[in-house]
């Protein structure tokens, strides 16, 4: 039988994504232009992500189709990003996608931005499936799951203040690195010595238990202001330039520490060891090692490769094609959704 193929398009933040999926793993086009605007003003502004989003996403999905060697008329559904995430961003994704798909007569699928982040894995490996225990970690959301089957996410613990990639981007900032703070951090880190500055693992000790409200919860605020006092002490120390790095390692460490430790509670509880760490920060090559090292032998941990763990069209598509084979097509009126809950509280 012929495979669906799908038109997969991504605007929900700073990435405009378009991916064009055959099946479940054949990417035959795939093209994710970044907003480089945001690098200049030091984080994402909502009004200036829509308006580059608009500027570009005809040529995002022209040339991820003509990359693939099809046209627009041969995709067999097409599915978007309907939420969440920043309003005017989602809308330019979201009127393209009913507009494309009332003019062509093709089913619109209404993706969910972090069920997608699930499905990325997936993309380059058929193992990547449930039963596993998710760590979704981005620049906006940090969700810890359990997810007994796809559509099925219990949701175990969540951020109560700033998600882990909002933590990277501003600690990235006190330190005078770019944005997306993620790869800067992560680089300087390495140089540093983690142990020089002892910082807090918010919302982590050992006297929690399963049951307490905070046990599988994150809070980074409290991280990052204890970040911010260290620096503004180094600085008046003039001693900031010497130990910037030392600050990126410990920050980084604690960063890691709490999501590894969260991830494997949520593992001892559910006695799965298959373990999916996706998002923008499931990048990060140390929390991955950390997260393998924990699971050891017995386990299993999928993620994806850099390029399909931030923002891209290619995860779209493959939620779609979910969507698509469950029958959960779209109405055309469908709206764009700032805010879309996941999961259910477990
Ligand atoms: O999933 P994503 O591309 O966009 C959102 O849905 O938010 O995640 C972006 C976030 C940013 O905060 C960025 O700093 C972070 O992911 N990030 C990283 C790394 N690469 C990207 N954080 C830590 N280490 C990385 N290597
Ligand atoms: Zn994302």
């Amino acid at each position: 039988m012929r495979q669906p193929l799908l038109l997969g398009i991504e605007t929900s933040c700073d990435e405009t994504s378009a991916a064009v999926l055959r099946g479940e793993r054949e990417l035959l086009g795939h093209v994710i232009l970044s907003q480089d605007i945001h690098a200049v003003y030091g984080g994402v502004v909502p009004e200036l992500a829509a308006r580059a989003h608009l500027c570009a996403l005809d040529d995002v999905i022209e040339s991820a189709l003509r990359e693939a060697g099809i046209a627009l008329r041969d995709v067999d559904a097409i599915g978007v990003t309907a939420g969440p995430g920043l309003i005017g961003a989602l809308l330019v994704g979201v009127s393209w996608a009913k507009a494309a798909a009332f003019a062509l007569a093709k089913p619109l699928l209404a993706v969910h931005h972090m069920e997608a982040h699930l499905f990325a894995p997936n993309l380059e490996d058929a193992d990547a499936r449930p039963p596993f225990v998710a760590l979704l970690v981005s620049g906006g959301h940090t969700l810890l799951l359990w997810v007994p089957e796809w559509g099925e996410y219990q949701r175990l613990g969540e951020t109560r203040d700033d998600a882990a990639g909002e933590a990277f981007d501003k600690v990235a900032k006190l330190l005078g690195l770019p944005y997306p703070g993620g790869p800067p951090i992560e680089r300087l880190a390495r140089e540093g010595d983690p142990d020089r500055h002892r910082l807090p693992r918010p919302m982590l000790n050992s006297a929690q238990v399963p049951g307490d409200a905070d046990y599988y919860d994150f809070s980074f605020s409290g991280l990052k202001t204890a970040v911010v006092t260290r620096v503004a002490r180094l600085e008046a120390a003039c001693e900031l330039e010497s130990e910037r790095a030392h600050v990126a390692a410990a920050f980084h460490e604690a960063v890691v520490d709490v999501l590894a430790s969260k991830t494997m509670r949520a593992v001892a509880a559910t006695g799965c060891r298959r373990v999916l760490a996706g998002g923008g920060v499931a990048a990060n090559r140390r929390l991955r090692d950390e997260l393998a090292g924990r699971l050891g032998a017995g386990g299993r941990l999928f993620h994806s490769c850099p390029r399909l763990a931030v923002d891209n069209g290619a995860m779209i598509a493959r939620a779609a094609l979910f969507h698509l084979q469950r029958g959960d097509v779209a109405p055309l009126d469908v709206s764009a959704r700032a805010d879309w809950p996941l999961a259910m509280s477990h």
